[in-house]
């Protein structure tokens, strides 16, 4: 996909198709105005009839207008003005727009398509950040779910290149976020792709292939992939425990980004990577189980943010760590009450085998310490709990360091990717106490999301670490059911704004 800004009169722009904004008073704006001009009003005289409400997500496609350049336009329902109608179009009504508009536009044989929209203010989004959100919400919006069914493909949309209105002061500004939105794109739907696959393809072996293949296309990029050997000889008593029951051999993915210009200590990012979570002999019931292919999500978060960051040669150095392996019952599986030792040191008394992701992400973390990382971020669909706490809207972030946790959710904020900070004090640690171990991988199901987070925070006293709970977040279930590739935007955020200030 093409971006480009537009900075001369909207009638004289060359496109197959505009898009402007009329609001549910028939009010056109003032974009829309001036194409209302150009065809002796005919569009007004159109919206008089009543067949266009202008609500929200509505779109509505007028073709041969007379006096306009372009063959088509787009209506698309803006809602209501709002309260404040001189602060411009709220983001989020804003992002709703923008998103109907492209949808509307595949629909068709559209191949270009002018966003003459209304924009929110400066304050609420900058030029950088629009342009970001122009290639996100793009990308997003056109990307297809890679199912794996037998039929003929439905035809691919004729869209090829996305032209927003600008002036000439925000033009550059704009283009820079066009850049990170298409990388930012291109990384979640590596995400989402990974995620979606079933369990049988995207196995521990798969997912180093893929970083593997990362490797190869960017030249960043250093990918190294540990087997069982040296899982082993790296001491990974935890990881090994959760794989011992399975077929599939694990993986420990080394993913390294670094900048010659960059001289400051990483940021570590490590990712949950259960290819498929049965439980193991604590097994799961049955109902949704599937949804367990999911338990990827963090890991492939983790590959697809590596590929943005390499995509963006970001002046920074970035470790991405993947521990992947599959959580099966089995003769050989890891029984409730088996006690192993983590690569740190720790004995970890396992009371429940579907506490497996702690388990894997507690050696992983151990790695990260080799790095003598500036931040280590975890991602991961760790618990059920963060879903009950807080639905799917939220990420749940948890933090060794307040201002970490801080600045995370004002990253999810600004990349609208919200995150919301969780407690995490040394209460729910004291409620993993064993008496046959340093620690039981488990505390009873009340605060679930916080006493897990807690179980990490014992292998991250000497490192700034945030642990990300992706639960309720990553992907979603029912109709729509897929990976949503949540928190790609929030942490790529993160990234850019430390990319540009160090
Ligand atoms: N992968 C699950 C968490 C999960 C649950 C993700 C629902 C997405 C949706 C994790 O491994 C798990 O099973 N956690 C247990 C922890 C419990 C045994 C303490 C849970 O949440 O039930
Ligand atoms: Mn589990
Ligand atoms: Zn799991």
């Amino acid at each position: 996909m093409q971006f480009e800004t537009w900075t001369k009169p909207l009638a004289e722009l060359p496109i197959d198709c505009v898009a402007v904004g009329v609001h549910d008073d028939g009010e056109l704006t003032p974009e829309a105005k001036i194409l209302d001009l150009r065809c002796r009003e005919k569009l007004s005289r159109l919206l008089k009839r009543g067949d266009f409400g202008g609500k929200p997500g509505e779109t509505w496609l007028l073709t041969d207008l007379e006096g306009l350049r372009s063959e088509r336009v787009l209506l698309v329902g803006l809602g209501s003005k709002g309260t404040s109608p001189k602060d411009g179009l709220g983001r989020k009504a804003w992002r709703r727009a923008t998103v109907s508009a492209i949808s509307a536009a595949t629909r068709t044989r559209v191949t270009s398509l002018a966003l003459a929209l209304p924009r929110p203010a400066q304050k609420v989004l900058s030029d950088e950040r629009f342009g970001r959100a122009v290639a996100e919400l793009s990308g997003n919006t056109l990307y297809r779910v890679n199912d794996l069914k037998s039929g003929k493909k439905p035809r691919p949309h004729a869209l090829a290149r996305v032209v927003v209105t600008a002036t000439a002061k925000s033009s550059q500004a704009i283009q820079r976020g066009f850049t990170q939105g298409s990388a930012l794109a291109a990384g979640t739907a590596l995400m989402r792709n990974l995620a979606n696959l079933p369990g049988n393809v995207c196995t521990p072996t798969y997912l180093g292939r893929t970083a593997e293949g990362l490797a190869k296309a960017h030249k960043s990029l250093k990918v190294k992939v540990l087997g069982l050997p040296e899982i082993k000889r790296e001491k990974m008593g935890c990881l090994l425990a959760v794989t011992q029951g399975s077929e599939e051999p694990p993986r420990f993915i080394v993913i390294e980004h670094r900048h010659p210009k960059a001289k400051n200590a990483p940021v570590v990012l490590v990712g949950k990577g259960i290819t498929f979570d049965t439980g193991g002999i604590s097994l799961k019931d049955p109902p949704l189980m599937d949804e367990m292919k999911f338990d990827m999500s963090g890991a492939a978060c983790v590959i697809g943010t590596m590929n943005a960051v390499a995509e963006l040669n970001l002046p920074l150095n970035v470790v991405g760590l993947v521990a992947a392996c599959e959580n099966m019952p089995d003769g050989r599986a890891v029984k409730p009450g088996d006690i192993v030792t983590s690569a740190q040191g720790l004995t970890v008394e396992i009371l429940n085998t579907d506490a497996e992701g702690r388990l894997i992400l507690c050696d992983a973390l151990n790695y990260a310490k080799r790095f003598k990382p500036d931040v280590v971020i975890d991602m991961a669909t760790l618990t059920g709990a963060i879903v009950v706490a807080l639905g799917t809207h939220h990420t749940g972030v948890f933090s060794n360091n307040d201002a970490l946790a801080r600045e995370l959710v004002d990253c999810g904020v600004a990349a609208d990717d919200r995150a919301w900070h969780m407690p995490l004090t040394e209460e729910y640690g004291e409620q993993l106490k064993s008496n046959f171990a340093d620690m039981a991988n488990v505390a009873g199901r009340d605060g679930g999301s916080i006493t897990a987070a807690a179980f990490l925070g014992k292998f991250t006293k000497d490192l700034h670490w945030a642990h990300m709970d992706i639960a309720g977040t990553a992907y979603q279930g029912g109709a729509g059911k897929g990976s949503t590739g949540r928190p790609s935007a929030l942490l790529l955020e993160y990234l850019l704004r430390r990319a540009a200030t160090r």
